[in-house]
């Protein structure tokens, strides 16, 4: 009997719905997490927070870009997202003459806001496509069954979006495939950049403080969205007007103590929280260190380059700064998940789970099921890591091996001579993107090491066949490295960097180029060995995994009551609502972090000319002369730069609202703390902080720092 307890009470805790763990499905809140949600504060109706036929702050909110959320905060479209949400699109409209991303921008009207090449996407509606799907799937299995799901996707993709161009819509799959929803967005492709701080403001601390708490950055930026004249969305065109939005959040400069509710809204991109042991073992073991490494080399060689020109600084920036952020995120995730013996928590629930499954034949066998597949795939691994995150993580392996497709073509003998002229096009305009974002210097680096690398860690059975028995042969002097040697070889005398041959290449396409190209016949090497030797034990591993995920999950609702409306599933960039509090915490034994930082804790890390604690001579005159404007929080004496609270959420909320009792937007969420960095796998309530910019930070920063008090002036200000 006691046996019995513990393991419900084990399980239970896979279910548990804490106000403080949950990223719900706005639409699908039940009464009890509505009535928690009061409990821990909330005083907005349930059709306020979400509601198909009225206005409500669902419609606020938006997808912006690929991966990030923002809102909208004015009756003229006006978004406020992350800096960091907004760094390529700033980077790309900044020069070596016009700053932008080092030096901040503020449009002084509408006419000078800068077009981009982002769109944002508002939720339009939401069907439970479950019936649809699951029928179409049947009893099919592995790829059996992803192959079903692709298609039948597919056609109700089709069915909805048809040929709008303005219309997105995607099936997601919760709870591992035993529930599905259909989203449909409306897609506005006309977005300008309104204005940014100075990169010193909003990456102030930069990887440094990366995903550490306490945190002085100023990570918020602002764009718009337009419409054409006749109110529907459209590509940029200057006759285009303000979008009249359905809903804006009004944004409150009242200020907030420790334990007040706050509630964050956003496109919480992906967690796992249903991971097995074998998993997470897989990942601190093998995947996650491969990856680190391999990015901790690629950004060594990018930095090197990177501090020496402001224009090499700007071209990279973007794409290092991605880099790093999740470099930093799979070390920290590695060390918290040891720290709360994640693997020995899940080895328990997996215990207690299978002495439910005793003689059920349909779950007794899950887990040596994933026992078998996890010990056939782990050896092949790191090789997928390698080439992914090394031999890829070179952007010119990556270009070149976009040629596979062109030799595919030429070695066809049936292919029209005007489908060859057409690839040709397409693989001159890839090239010119390439070579626009590349640097050779760091690249031949990445790519001589991420050689060596391989070598040394790959098992050699993996190793591609001949390729280092060439290269020892053909790079065999001694006294140099054999690698750097090679590296230098491909850079010099492929077709991607030099015109000439380009030329030649492309007026008379012939495949002997292409086998004459070090370039390509090194990345040819590298992805021909891997997709005949990794990719279909992946493709099995990733199959058989997922038929034994959705039966866990399936296992799991069966032996517990709980109904899979009442609890939340896995994050996968679908909107998302999670409640809870503003709170400080205790990191470690002994020691306190408060809710709050300031602009004085701002000024206190300036450090003149650093790379990533500088600050604008603007920034310190205001901060000394006091001047907080209507900004300051009364009771603090200074300026609430961030603030900390309870909320569950990961990366993709980025830029996410976050709102007080009322609906009001406090501020913004950028980030997580280091402590719970496991949480796409675990949440920890006690240790687990979201990190959020104040919005009477970003008031300041725009209007005395940015001295742009039209931008303030157009918000519902709630004081
Ligand atoms: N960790 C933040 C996130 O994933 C991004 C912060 C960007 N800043 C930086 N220093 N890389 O949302």
């Amino acid at each position: 009997m006691k046996k019995i307890f513990i393991s419900l009470a084990l399980v239970l805790t896979l279910f548990r719905s804490y106000a403080d763990e949950g990223m719900w499905l706005p639409m699908l809140l039940g009464q009890q997490v509505y009535n928690d949600m009061v409990k821990r504060g909330l005083k907005l109706k349930p059709e306020q927070l979400y509601s198909i036929n009225r206005s409500s702050i669902k419609d606020a909110i938006i997808i912006f870009g690929g991966g990030c959320t923002g809102e909208i905060v004015s009756d003229q479209g006006l978004i406020f997202t992350n800096h960091h949400c907004g760094y390529g699109a700033i980077a790309a409209a900044s020069s070596t003459q016009n700053n932008y991303l080092q030096d901040g921008f503020w449009a002084s009207d509408k006419s000078k806001e800068i077009s981009s090449n982002l769109s944002v996407k508002f939720l339009n509606r939401i069907e439970d496509a479950s019936t649809k799907v699951l029928s179409a799937l049947g009893e099919s299995q592995g790829a059996e069954r992803a192959q079903k799901y692709s298609k039948v996707m597919g056609e109700i993709i089709k069915e909805v979006v048809g040929s709008d161009e303005y219309k997105d819509a995607v099936v997601a799959s919760m709870f591992k495939g035993n529930q599905f929803f259909l989203f449909v967005y409306d897609v506005y492709k006309d977005i300008r950049l309104v204005g940014n701080p100075p990169e010193s403001i909003g990456k102030f601390g930069g990887d440094t403080d990366n995903w550490e708490w306490p945190r002085h950055t100023g990570d918020f930026s602002v764009f718009r969205v337009y419409m054409n004249k006749e109110g529907k969305p459209a590509k940029y065109s200057a006759d285009n007007v303000p979008l009249k939005p359905k809903y804006y959040l009004p944004v409150s400069i009242k200020g907030f103590k420790d334990g007040d509710y706050s509630m964050i809204y956003g496109y919480p991109g992906g967690t796992n929280r249903y991971e097995t042991s074998f998993g997470v073992k897989l990942a601190t073991d093998i995947t996650s260190p491969t990856l680190v490494k391999l990015r901790d080399m690629r950004l060594k060689f990018m930095f090197a380059e990177m501090k020496k020109s402001a224009a090499v600084k700007l071209q990279l920036a973007s794409n290092y700064a991605s880099i790093a952020n999740y470099w930093k995120f799979f070390d920290g995730e590695t060390k918290q998940l040891l720290k709360f013996d994640t693997y020995g928590q899940k080895q328990k629930v997996e215990a207690s789970f299978n002495d439910w499954a005793k003689g059920k034949p349909a779950y007794e066998n899950i887990f040596n099921d994933y026992a078998s597949s996890y010990a056939s795939w782990t050896p092949y691994a790191k090789h997928r890591q390698y080439i992914n995150e090394g031999i890829m993580g070179s952007p010119l392996m990556a270009y070149a091996s976009s040629w596979l497709s062109v030799e595919a073509m030429l070695s066809n003998p049936n292919v029209k001579a005007d489908d060859i002229s057409k690839a040709m096009e397409a693989a001159t305009k890839s090239r010119k993107a390439f070579l626009a974002d590349e640097n050779k210097k760091s690249d031949q680096s990445i790519l001589a090491s991420a050689v060596a690398m391989f070598y040394g860690d790959v098992d050699k059975s993996q190793h591609p066949k001949g390729f280092y028995e060439d290269l020892f042969k053909n790079y065999n002097d001694i006294d140099q490295n054999p690698y750097k040697l090679f590296a230098a070889d491909v850079f010099a005398n492929t077709m991607a960097f030099d015109d000439a041959k380009w030329k030649a290449f492309t007026d008379k396409p012939n495949i002997e180029a292409l086998k004459n190209d070090p370039a390509f016949n090194a990345a040819k090497s590298f992805i021909v060995n891997y997709t005949s030797t990794v990719t279909p034990k992946y493709a099995v591993f990733m199959n058989k995994t997922s038929d034994l995920g959705r039966l866990y999950l399936k296992g799991l609702f069966e032996m517990n009551p709980t109904k899979m409306n009442s609890t939340y599933p896995d994050a996968n960039f679908t909107m998302r609502v999670s409640y809870g509090n503003i709170k400080s915490y205790n990191p470690k034994d002994a020691v306190k972090y408060d809710f709050y930082c300031t602009l004085s804790g701002v000024a206190s890390k300036y450090v003149k000319g650093d790379y990533e604690f500088d600050l604008p001579s603007k920034f310190l005159d205001l901060y000394k002369a006091k001047d907080f404007g209507p900004y300051a929080d009364k009771k603090i004496g200074d300026v609430v730069v961030s603030f900390i609270t309870t909320n569950d959420i990961t990366g993709g909320n980025s830029g996410s609202p976050v709102l007080d009792a009322n609906g009001n937007l406090i501020g913004l969420a950028f980030d997580g703390n280091y402590e719970a960095l496991s949480h796409k796998i675990t949440f920890d309530s006690k240790l687990n902080r979201t990190i959020c910019v104040d919005v009477r930070y970003v008031l300041w920063c725009i209007d005395k720092l940015g001295g742009a008090k039209h931008i303030v002036d157009e918000l519902k200000l709630v004081q």
